[in-house]
């Protein structure tokens, strides 16, 4: 606590040059995660000159693979052990990738300890970790999105089912690692899908459920970082959820990427923005959150006019693979702008004219149950506008890179059209194997000439 108040006084006396200097002296940066988005974080951020040094905690077998990035233990979740990791490596600058750490408050602890952030408080996390708060504040706010009812019981949601008699969708209230949304086609699918939620199938996120109308519309994903005053929006970006080609099977947490999406053009976003993300940054601010990270919109464009579906507290995965690309060399210093609340001292983000895709490949059996242990032969072109995160992928003992997650590694590609960047991108995933591999032809297919 004195050590924060110092801290503070430090900051309100710097002067604007100060200020401006010290967020382009960016030395030392530690991103938190294992996952392709951390991998494509630290990718992006080690092309800045004047960063030293990338930790990733607990990274993955592709970390090292890129100038100044390294693995460092902490491998555990243990939020006391990294902080002390941090404060010893003496980081300017902590990224938080995943929602769950967000959501526990490991922010809220980073910066009682004294250490610069970029991920929302565990108040402002709520805006991903419970729908019904979302709603909430959307519905405070004018933001457009599905109607809804909320239920605490298996009784009280089925009642309200009957009384609609139609089907709904079904959504546990906290987070489900991607699970707890179901699309029901029927009534009786509504209804198993509530009594799944209430019999724990998601433990305590499964405590309340809301009940949502259905809405049609294809879907596009907006950004926004913030420094809890003020946000910089990055360009759209069009996620594939669905395991299968043609938008088929299972939903997983994407199988596909690619940016700038095509559905909204400049004004369209500037529209979105003014009636989605400024006054989401506003309704956090009126319930006295200081919101320092991303907001990521989850949109679907209805006949009646733009709705939102979900709001997450992080980059998504893997949209997030395919807008690092797009990142102009400001990058770092802007997330290190939001983390100390100074975006107005920031310089001016600028994105590369190009268009970026990401295709996923994952593991047998991934989303439901994914095989670990294939050893994975990685053979692609080296190519500067080709890049292989890697996400559920280890060494084994012989030093062997193999699975370990469900979806094991993005394939991302630049071109001047997204025809070249899907063309780059297919030739080198033909490149890599693992038994029980899986990739979609069809990513893109919005874009793309050849729509196979
Ligand atoms: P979420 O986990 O909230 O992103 O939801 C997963 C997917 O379910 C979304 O990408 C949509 O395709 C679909 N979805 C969610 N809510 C609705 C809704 N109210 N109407 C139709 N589809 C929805
Ligand atoms: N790709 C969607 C998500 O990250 O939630």
């Amino acid at each position: 606590m004195v050590f924060k108040t110092i801290f503070s006084i430090k900051q309100k006396d710097m002067t604007k040059n100060q200020r401006e200097k010290r967020l382009s002296q960016l030395k030392k940066i530690l991103v938190i995660g294992s996952g392709g988005r951390e991998n494509s974080i630290a990718w992006a951020l080690s092309k800045h000159k004047s960063i030293e040094q990338i930790y990733v905690c607990p990274g993955n077998a592709g970390t090292s693979n890129f100038e100044k990035c390294i693995c460092i233990d902490p491998q555990s979740e243990d939020q006391e052990k990294i902080i002390l990791e941090c404060l010893k490596l003496q980081v300017d600058l902590v990224v938080i990738g995943p929602e769950v750490p967000l959501a526990e408050g490991l922010t809220n602890k980073m910066r009682e300890s004294g250490l610069t952030v970029f991920g929302p408080c565990k108040e402002g996390a709520q805006l991903e970790a419970s729908k019904g708060w979302a709603k909430e504040l959307m519905i405070e706010n004018n933001i457009p999105t599905a109607n809804y009812w909320a239920a605490f019981s298996e009784k009280e949601a089925l009642d309200i089912l009957q009384r609609f008699n139609k089907p709904l969708v079904i959504k546990a209230d906290g987070l489900a690692a991607g699970k707890g949304v179901v699309v029901c086609e029927s009534i009786e699918q509504s209804k198993k899908a509530i009594k799944e939620i209430f019999s724990g199938k998601f433990g305590s996120a499964g405590e309340k459920v809301l009940l949502e109308e259905r809405i049609e519309g294809p879907e596009v994903s907006i950004f926004a970082l913030c420094d809890g005053e003020k946000l910089v929006v990055l360009p759209p970006a069009q996620d594939h959820k669905r395991l299968l080609e043609g938008d088929k099977g299972p939903n997983t947490g994407g199988m596909g990427a690619y940016a700038p999406a095509q559905l909204i053009n400049q004004q369209d976003l500037q529209d979105l923005t003014e009636l989605i993300l400024i006054p989401t940054l506003k309704g956090l601010k009126e319930r006295k959150i200081d919101y320092r990270g991303v907001i990521y919109a989850g949109l679907m464009l209805t006949s009646s006019g733009p709705k939102v579906i979900e709001f997450n507290c992080r980059f998504g995965d893997p949209e997030c693979q395919a807008l690092m690309p797009l990142m102009g060399e400001e990058f770092g210093s802007v997330l290190l702008a939001c983390a100390r609340g100074e975006l107005e001292h920031a310089p001016k983000l600028t994105f590369h004219n190009i268009c970026s895709v990401c295709v996923v490949a994952s593991s047998e059996g991934y989303p439901e149950n994914p095989r670990k242990g294939d050893q994975i032969n990685l053979n692609y072109d080296l190519d500067p506008s080709l890049q292989v995160f890697h996400a559920g992928t280890t060494l084994d003992k012989f030093n062997n890179i193999i699975t370990s997650g469900g979806r094991v590694l993005s394939v991302v590609a630049q071109g001047e059209n997204f025809e070249k960047a899907f063309n780059l991108a297919y030739k080198n995933l033909e490149k890599i194997e693992f038994d029980g591999m899986h990739f979609r032809k069809d990513i893109g297919y919005q874009v793309r000439n050849n729509k196979n």
